[in-house]
C-alpha cells in the first residue's frame, strides 16, 4: 500500500492482514519499535524521522529482509508504507525473487493534501496497543485512553505541522516515482482515501479479492 502520510495506509492494512490473515511488515512501526527500544538502529533512524526524511534504503532492505523471513510472513504480506523509493522497489523484488515470490498487488491510497493535514493534527495512537484514533472522525470513548486496553493515547512525533510538510514533500519527490516503477507490472490502482473508513476497506477488499485465489 503506497500513499501520501496520513492517507490511511495504516488503517487498511490492519484490517487487511487480519481478515486474510496476512503477516503486515509496515517499516514505520518497526522504525519506531527500534527508537523506543533505543536500539543503535532507532538512534540512528529517530534523526531521520524527526526531521520528516527517509531512511536510508540499505536499511529499510535489511529490516524487511528479516521480517519476511519470519514463517509468519510465509502466507504472503501486505507491505505498509513500503517500498518508498525506487531503490526500495528494485531491492523488493531482488528479496522476493530469491523465493520466487512476486508483488501480487499496487494499491495507492489517494487523498488530497488538505485532508492529510487534518487527518495528521487530529491523530492519535495508543502507546501500549497502536490502536490508531482520530479525535474528530474515530475518537476513544474516553479521552486520552484506549478502548482496547486503556492505555494512553499519544500524538506521533512527526505529526506536528513543519515536519508533516516535509513528509510531504518527500512523498512527491522520492515515493511518487514508485508508482511508475510498479505502472507496466503488476499495474497500480488508485483507491480514492477521502471516503470513510468502512468504504476504503471495501474497495480494498474488491480489488484484492482475486489474490491468492489463483486468480
Ligand atoms: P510511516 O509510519 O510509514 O508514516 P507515513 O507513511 O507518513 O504514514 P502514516 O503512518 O502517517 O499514515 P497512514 O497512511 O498509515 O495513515 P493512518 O492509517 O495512520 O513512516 C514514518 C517515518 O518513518 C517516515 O517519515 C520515514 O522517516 C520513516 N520510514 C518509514 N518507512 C520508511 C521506508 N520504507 N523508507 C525510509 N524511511 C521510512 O491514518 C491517519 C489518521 O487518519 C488516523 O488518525 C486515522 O484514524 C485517520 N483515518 C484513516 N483513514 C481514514 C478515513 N478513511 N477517513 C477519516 N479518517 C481516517
Amino acid at each position: 500500500m503506497v500513499g501520501p502520510p496520513g492517507a490511511g495506509k495504516g488503517t487498511q492494512a490492519r484490517r487487511l492482514s487480519a481478515e486474510r490473515r496476512l503477516c503486515r511488515i509496515s517499516t514505520g512501526d518497526l522504525l519506531r519499535a527500534a527508537v523506543d527500544a533505543g536500539t543503535p538502529l532507532g538512534k540512528m533512524a529517530d534523526e531521520f524521522m524527526s526531521r520528516g526524511e527517509l531512511v536510508p534504503d540499505d536499511v529499510i532492505l535489511d529490516l524487511v529482509a528479516e521480517e519476511l523471513g519470519r514463517p509468519a510472513c510465509a502466507g504472503g504480506t501486505v507491505f505498509d508504507g513500503f517500498p518508498r523509493s525506487v531503490g526500495q522497489a528494485e531491492g523488493l523484488d531482488r528479496i522476493l525473487g530469491r523465493g520466487g515470490e512476486r508483488v501480487d498487488r499496487v494499491l495507492e491510497i489517494d487523498v488530497p493534501e488538505e485532508e492529510v493535514l487534518r487527518r495528521l493534527a487530529g491523530r492519535r495512537v495508543c502507546k501500549n496497543c497502536e490502536k490508531l484514533y482520530h479525535i474528530s472522525f474515530g475518537p476513544s470513548q474516553v479521552e486520552g485512553r484506549c478502548d482496547v486496553c486503556g492505555g494512553e493515547l499519544v500524538q506521533r512525533e512527526d505529526d506536528h505541522p513543519e515536519t508533516i510538510q516535509r513528509r510531504l514533500a518527500v512523498y512527491r519527490q522520492t515515493t511518487s516515482p514508485v508508482l511508475s516503477y510498479y505502472e507496466e507490472r503488476p499495474g497500480v490502482t488508485v483507491i480514492p482515501g477521502d471516503r470513510p473508513v468502512d468504504e476504503v476497506a471495501a474497495r480494498v477488499r474488491r480489488e484484492l479479492a482475486a489474490v491468492g485465489s489463483g486468480a
